[in-house]
């Protein structure tokens, strides 16, 4: 006898009617690294077809995301120099300041999100001031995040992303935009930030590995979620719009916890080492590419209403297929 399941199954058009989960474009938030120079897109070789590009590159770039449906974006810069106060990241002229500017007056139908964070402009790459015993120095660090977030918002930015994991930086981000009347700009907070390995391909590609240390004292043990709560409760009460996940993969049953807990529109970042597995596992025949869909809409069914992730444009040419 054949029961209801199975007659649910029975033909394509059934399932496509049926289907709980369906992945969208707009889900997708695709990461973009912009270094210094002129005239370069060079693949990133941890993150294999994805590119540094410098900012007068940025134009063709964009104008493929759009065609191809992906209209989110967020910015990574990766400036040349480097120092203890990381003062690059919130020059007006900084590497991200000018491709937001360059993206903002080219583009009105990209939605521009800038990452908020110190350990690509540190020289030791640490994500926020160190204290003269080599400890993060919570409190200072809050207003460097904060003059950052400005110059981003300055720059044209519509959202940003504080990924620094200091205590308190929503509120003093947010109070800070605020009091320069860019109430318009919001706060995805990086809130459930795990010390993850599955970085590990990014810190090449943004050269933001620690030289020293690990960030174990700002970011959270893979281990807990009942603290994950905890830490989206805060960015909630300090003022975050949208809350994230990060990584993903490993942490679904995180995202559902926040997803069943809190009524506020979550964000998942599928890291560059997610990525890096799958990609290398289709490259290499192990995995057939219908992987991707399958991971990625897995984190959508966990509960993410925003998704992050290196496969956005693979993702555009299967679904627009
Ligand atoms: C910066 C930052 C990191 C990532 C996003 N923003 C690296 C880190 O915290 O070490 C990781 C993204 C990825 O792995 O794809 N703090």
């Amino acid at each position: 006898m054949i029961k209801r399941p199975r007659r649910l199954r029975k033909n394509e058009n059934i399932r496509n009617m049926v289907r709980e989960t369906k992945l969208h474009l707009e889900d997708l938030v695709y990461p973009v690294f912009v270094v210094e120079g002129e005239n370069i897109k060079k693949e990133i070789s941890s993150l294999p077809d994805n590119y540094h590009f410098s900012v007068d590159m940025l134009y063709e770039e964009i104008n493929k995301l759009r065609k191809l449906g992906i209209k989110n974006i967020l910015v990574f810069g990766i400036p040349n120099n480097k120092n203890s106060y990381g003062e690059e990241a919130y020059k007006k002229n900084g590497i991200v300041q000018r491709a937001v500017k360059e993206i903002k007056s080219n583009f009105n139908d990209i939605y521009v999100i800038t990452d908020v964070c110190m350990c690509q402009y540190t020289d030791h790459g640490h994500c926020g001031i160190l204290k003269d015993n080599g400890d993060i120095d919570n409190d200072i660090t809050l207003k460097y995040l904060s003059k950052i977030a400005l110059s981003h918002a300055q720059a044209g930015a519509d959202m940003v992303a504080p990924s620094d994991m200091m205590d308190g930086r929503v509120k003093e981000i947010r109070k800070y935009l605020d009091l320069n009347n860019y109430t318009d700009v919001s706060i995805m907070s990086y809130s459930a930030k795990y010390a993850s390995s599955f970085y590990g391909p990014f810190r090449d590609a943004a050269d933001s590995a620690p030289s020293f240390g690990d960030r174990n004292t700002y970011q959270m043990d893979p281990a807990n979620s009942n603290e994950a709560l905890r830490e989206i409760d805060n960015d909630l009460i300090e003022g975050a719009d949208i809350v994230m996940v990060k990584p993903a993969l490993s942490y679904l049953d995180v995202i559902r916890r926040v997803k069943d807990n809190f009524n506020v529109p979550i964000a998942a970042y599928s890291v560059s080492g997610e990525y890096s597995m799958l990609k290398n596992a289709i490259d290499q025949g192990l995995l057939d590419e219908s992987v991707i869909l399958e991971a990625i809409l897995s984190i959508k069914r966990a509960g993410a209403d925003i998704i992050i992730t290196y496969f956005a444009k693979k993702l555009a040419e299967i679904i627009n297929n």
